[in-house]
């Protein structure tokens, strides 16, 4: 976070409605030194935009915390520029959810260190993908949102809301319309998982890590500390990468799971696999994920 460039992270985000304000103050700031004659004295764009994040975070938090029915108050921001108005379209959505996709839905969580297992999705919603805290399912007469619903006992739906809350708007990165007690509405990312990628053969450029590392960047900017960016959390789409997967970007403890990947695709995917004229086998990338898995926990 320290190292991190504002001036060119401001114009690289181009999230002109957050920064505004921090133009207005950094110019503030400026007049002012000029007026008292002194030479920039004042505290330095980084430090100001550091304040700037905590006071979000703090004003998150205490928005959270306040909330005393179940239903999350992401949709009553007061800023429309970056929540949209709960429209026709999320109301019927809501309303399909409601009705018969979590009356009905079977899920269970058997293992926690496992994705979860879908033993039923009425129709016509359908299976997205699953983790191991949630499954994401989709309807066919709403193409831009899914719903992400949570296992029964499992922990993160609270981090998840909060998480995007502070992430607000930003291309690599869905965001949550709207979240009611164990399932959020998100913005559907369309594409393929690094993780099929890798198991089909379709090619994954380089673009697609600078845009993860740039969407890290501004995770970290936001006062988040991103983890567990793995390639069942990555999606690649048109040669470009987006995140699916922020549940965890609250917790505090390191992870270098996106760095470590980011070695094996210098070192292994690119001068090998992206030569391969085939894709590798289901088997070999859940032997390599569990082995991964295992060195990290007894290092
Ligand atoms: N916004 C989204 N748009 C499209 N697919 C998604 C979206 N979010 C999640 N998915 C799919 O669902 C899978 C599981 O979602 P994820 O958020 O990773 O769950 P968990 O938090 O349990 O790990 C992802 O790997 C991805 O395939
Ligand atoms: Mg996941």
């Amino acid at each position: 976070m320290d190292t991190l460039d504002c001036s060119s992270s401001i114009l690289e985000y181009r999230v002109h409605k957050y920064f505004r304000p921090l133009f207005r103050k950094i110019q503030q700031n400026d007049r002012q030194c000029g007026e008292k004659g002194r030479h920039r004295a004042n505290p330095s764009t980084l430090q100001i935009a550091l304040a700037d994040v905590r006071e979000r975070f703090a004003q998150a938090q205490l928005q959270y915390s306040n909330q005393n029915a179940h239903i999350l108050p992401l949709m009553q921001s007061n800023d429309p520029g970056i929540h949209p108005p709960l429209d026709a379209e999320i109301g019927a959505f809501l309303h399909l959810i409601h009705s018969v996709l979590l009356p009905e839905v079977q899920l269970e969580s058997l293992n926690p260190e496992d994705p979860i297992v879908v033993h039923f999705t009425p129709c016509p919603w359908q299976l997205l993908g699953t983790g191991n805290y949630a499954a994401v399912f989709c309807h066919p007469e709403h193409p831009d949102f899914v719903v992400k619903v949570y296992a029964p006992g499992r922990e993160g739906f609270e981090e998840e809301v909060r998480v995007y809350a502070l992430l607000e708007q930003h291309p690599a990165f869905s965001r949550c319309f709207y979240a009611e007690q164990g399932f959020l509405i998100l913005l559907r990312l369309y594409g393929t998982t690094m993780y099929d990628c890798l198991h089909l053969g379709k090619a994954i450029p380089k673009q697609v890590i600078t845009d993860i590392d740039r969407a890290l960047e501004y995770a970290r900017f936001k006062g988040l500390r991103p983890h567990d960016i793995h390639g069942h959390n990555v999606m690649v789409k048109n040669g470009r990468g987006t995140i699916v997967d922020v549940s965890d970007f609250l917790k505090q403890e390191d992870c270098s799971t996106w760095d470590d990947l980011k070695t094996a695709y210098y070192w292994i995917y690119r001068p090998f696999l992206l030569h391969l004229p085939w894709g590798v086998p289901r088997w070999c990338l859940t032997a390599v994920r569990k082995g991964y898995r295992y060195y990290k926990k007894i290092l």
